[in-house]
This record gives structure tokens, sequence and C-alpha cells, in this order.
């Protein structure tokens, strides 16, 4: 059976309070809930993390951290390491999703140091890649993929494949002044990106997860899982309510 993921990046809006009713009322919603095939993950604001660490221990829900650093420790404070993450239940870290680049000015070349230094810790890395409307409307989407893959994943070594996800998430797509993305649009994006993959590692490439994401909701969703290559759902508003989180993620896949 294919493999899934479904996950939200609840960006800088849940206090730990608000994630902590989060989670549950989703794990109330998900008792009795396993899956071989559907990986499930939140990602909440970092002073959220710890009790989210404790509420889903042992659940079959994932948790993330919105960002890390590539040190494993030093003078850069502001920043937060893969250990302290690790301590915390941590088993994701999103990587360079578009308002980390676009407001915080993360490069590709960061974001390599970064990927890096998670699958040294064990952590699953999941990079955003995605292009802006002007590189879109000058045809050059799957060039800027190709580059933001490449160089994000410079010498990301094979043994540490299994880790890592992917979600493409066009950056006039994204939020409240996104654009949908039409479905056969995505299909594109998806085939350039594993083409690109499996030119990097080969029928290995094939496996790693492309996850999409930028404004979907329960109408459009359906319409992206039709593609072959879309591996899952990375979704923003539509999912920072728990029963809609639970509702998306029970009726669009295969359980
Ligand atoms: P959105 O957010 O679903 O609210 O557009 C997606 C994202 O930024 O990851």
């Amino acid at each position: 059976m294919r493999n899934y993921c479904f996950g939200t990046n609840m960006k800088m809006y849940k206090t730990r309070r608000d994630t902590e009713i989060f989670i549950k009322t989703l794990l109330d919603q998900l008792k009795g809930f396993h899956s071989d095939s559907l990986e499930l993950f939140i990602i909440p604001s970092f002073p959220a993390l710890e009790t989210a660490g404790r509420l889903l221990k042992d659940s079959p829900v994932l948790l993330g951290a919105q960002n890390m650093h590539w040190a494993d420790e030093g003078q850069f404070s502001g920043e937060v390491s893969a250990r302290m993450l690790k301590e915390l239940g941590v088993s994701m870290v999103m990587l360079g999703h578009s308002e980390r680049r676009h407001i915080f000015g993360e490069t590709d070349a960061d974001l390599n140091k970064k990927l890096l230094a998670a699958v040294r810790s064990s952590i699953c890395p999941l990079l955003c890649v995605g292009e802006t409307k002007e590189e879109k409307d000058a045809g050059v989407s799957d060039e800027l993929l190709r580059m933001q893959l490449k160089q994000g994943l410079f010498q990301f070594p094979k043994e540490g494949l299994h880790l890592l996800r992917i979600a493409y998430e066009p950056v006039w797509a994204i939020g409240v002044s996104g654009v949908p993305a039409p479905a056969d649009y995505v299909a594109k994006r998806h085939d350039a990106m594993r083409a690109c993959l499996t030119e990097l590692f080969g029928t290995e490439g094939g496996a790693i997860p492309l996850l999409f994401g930028g404004s979907v909701n329960p109408s459009n969703a359906p319409g992206y899982l039709t593609a072959p290559n879309v591996d899952g759902l990375f979704v923003g508003r539509s999912a920072w309510d728990a029963e809609n989180y639970y509702k998306l993620a029970t009726s669009l896949f295969p359980l």
C-alpha cells in the first residue's frame, strides 16, 4: 500500500495553551486510530514544544519544530539545536518554509547545513521548496525547484534518505493572500521534483515523500492527491482546528 503524510505548521499563531487544547482534542478524536500507511504530524511554536512532546508521547502523531540551527551548540543567541529539540520529543523539523526564506533571508546553503545536521541527529527534515509568482510567470518554476532541491540536498547521505520529507509550497499559493494552485499545475511540479530526486539518488529518490501545501482546503485537497507524485498534504489554516485536522486526515487517505 502507498504511504502518505499529513500535517500542519501552526506558524506563530498558537500559544502553549492553544496547542495543548488542539492536541487534547485531536488525540480524543484519534482514539483507536492506527495506520501503517499514513504519517501524521504537527509543527507547533517553540514555546509549545515541551507540552506537545509530553502529550504526543506514544501517540500516532509526530512532533515537528519550525526551524533549527545547524550547529550542535555555540554562540548563536536565539537559535535552537537538534539536541535541544530531541530532548523535547521532537522527531521532525521543517526547514526552508517560504516565510523563513523570504522574510528571514534563509538561503539554500544555510538550509543544506541544517538538513545535514538534522539527519546527523536522526531528526526527519521536512524541506520546503517553492517558486514565487514572478518565477512562475517567467516560466522557471521547475528550474527553481531543481536548484532548491540540488543545493538543499547537496551531499545528503543516502543512508539518511528514509528520514527526508519534502513539501512543495508555491510562495504565491501560501497564506491569507495565497491563490490556490490548479491541481494539474501541482502534478507537473511534483513530476519534475521526482525526476530531480531520482537523478540525485537513483531509485531511492522515488520513495521520498513529496507533500503539497499552500491554501489546501477540504474542497481542493482530493484533486491534489490524484497526482501520482503527491504523497501527502502540508496544511496551514484549514487544519488549525483539531476537528478539521482530524476530518482532513481521515477522509482523504486510504487507511
Ligand atoms: P496555508 O499555509 O495552508 O494556510 O496556505 C500553508 C503553509 O504555509 O505551510
